[in-house]
């Protein structure tokens, strides 16, 4: 049986961009690969990598598992638990850290912006943190890792870790291969369509959050910012704003860009946008239905509790291996 691993950072309400980089795959692959365990985590360690308020944080973590299930996924079918609750992962992190170069840290896009806004109180862990990410991901020897676009480095560098581990210590890691979404890899800003959507933007125009009010999310579709053309074509380079909302529509609709164009060919902006505010609302209506009915059930608890078990065992094996392979301790 092969193994798929992935996370989301509790440092926020998730983004539309979350939902079709990466929740929505999850909840495919879930339906897809009947030959795979998955294990999908809220990633609360990485959390730390940035100041955060404890009760806010807390308040996110719980958020975020019940929007996993709220977006489809079953906890019949996907063992879900919460990272820190898993006490291999910072070890595995720590051994990661031993494994990699403090120039291969360095290198990393994301790390290098976010140290570029910050600039004062910039914690160890920032640059650390693909250790962390890697050792998520090794840990369960997950063959697949689905993510967005921008978390492409930080898996080329799981993989450069594992086989270099593999290679000084003798085979312990599986090198695990990304999945990335056919349309969506990496949504855009609907205010400056040149960025990436995210969740820590200043203007809250520029994002959708999955529980944004639905008609605070229609307006920001209807605002979104597009170019004087008017003409419903994909084109990321000269288009960058339109392109984006035909990225999303051709997510959540499943129809592809090509015959949307078609479909839109003689159509305005306000049409199109007007459309799509309404396959926006018609996505997030359904999501947070179940997500308010999910934050009072006590089964929430449950499922994390059954998740972290069955992740822990698999964790709790791997590392003892691992720590026999680095010659630690009296393991024999
Ligand atoms: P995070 O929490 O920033 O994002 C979670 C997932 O959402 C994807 N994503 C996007 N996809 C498309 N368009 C966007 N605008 C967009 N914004 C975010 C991300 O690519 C990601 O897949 N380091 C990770 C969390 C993590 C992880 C892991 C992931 C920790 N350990 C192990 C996979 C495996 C992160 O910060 O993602």
């Amino acid at each position: 049986m092969k193994r798929l691993v992935s996370g989301i950072k509790p440092t926020g309400s998730l983004t539309l961009g979350n939902y079709i980089g990466a929740l929505r795959q999850f909840v495919k692959l879930q339906d897809d690969l009947l030959d795979t365990e998955m294990f999908i985590f809220i990633a609360d360690l990485h959390a730390i990598t940035t100041p955060q308020d404890k009760a806010q944080l807390k308040k996110n973590i719980k958020s975020i598992a019940a929007l996993y299930i709220a977006c489809g996924l079953d906890p019949d079918k996907v063992n879900l638990f919460i990272q820190s609750e898993i006490p291999h992962h910072a070890e595995l992190g720590y051994v990661m850290e031993s494994t990699a170069y403090v120039g291969e840290m360095e290198r990393m896009t994301q790390y290098k912006d976010k140290k570029h806004k910050q600039t004062q109180g910039i914690r160890t862990s920032l640059l650390t943190y693909p250790a962390l990410m890697a050792a998520d991901i090794l840990l369960y020897d997950a063959d697949i890792v689905p993510i967005g676009d921008d978390q492409k480095q930080h898996l080329e560098l799981t993989r450069t870790l594992a086989a270099r581990f593999n290679q000084m210590y003798g085979d312990t890691f599986v090198v695990p291969e990304a999945f990335y979404p056919k349309t969506g890899a990496r949504i855009k800003s609907l205010t400056e369509p040149e960025k990436k959507m995210e969740k820590s933007a200043l203007n809250p125009k520029s994002y959708i959050l999955l529980l944004d009010d639905i008609n605070t999310a229609k307006n920001k579709i209807r605002s979104a910012v597009t170019d004087s053309e008017a003409i419903i074509r994909y084109d990321v380079k000269e288009k960058p704003g339109i392109s984006n909302l035909m990225t999303i529509f051709a997510s959540l609709s499943d129809v592809s860009i090509k015959d949307i164009e078609e479909q839109y060919k003689d159509s305005d902006y306000k049409t199109f946008k007007e459309d799509l505010a309404t396959l926006v609302g018609h996505t997030l209506e359904p999501i947070q239905a179940r997500y308010h009915a999910l934050m009072k059930d006590p089964s929430l608890d449950q499922t994390l509790d059954l998740g972290r078990e069955r992740a822990r065992l698999i964790a709790m094996r791997k590392m003892a291996k691992v720590y026999k392979r680095l010659g630690l301790g009296r393991q024999k």
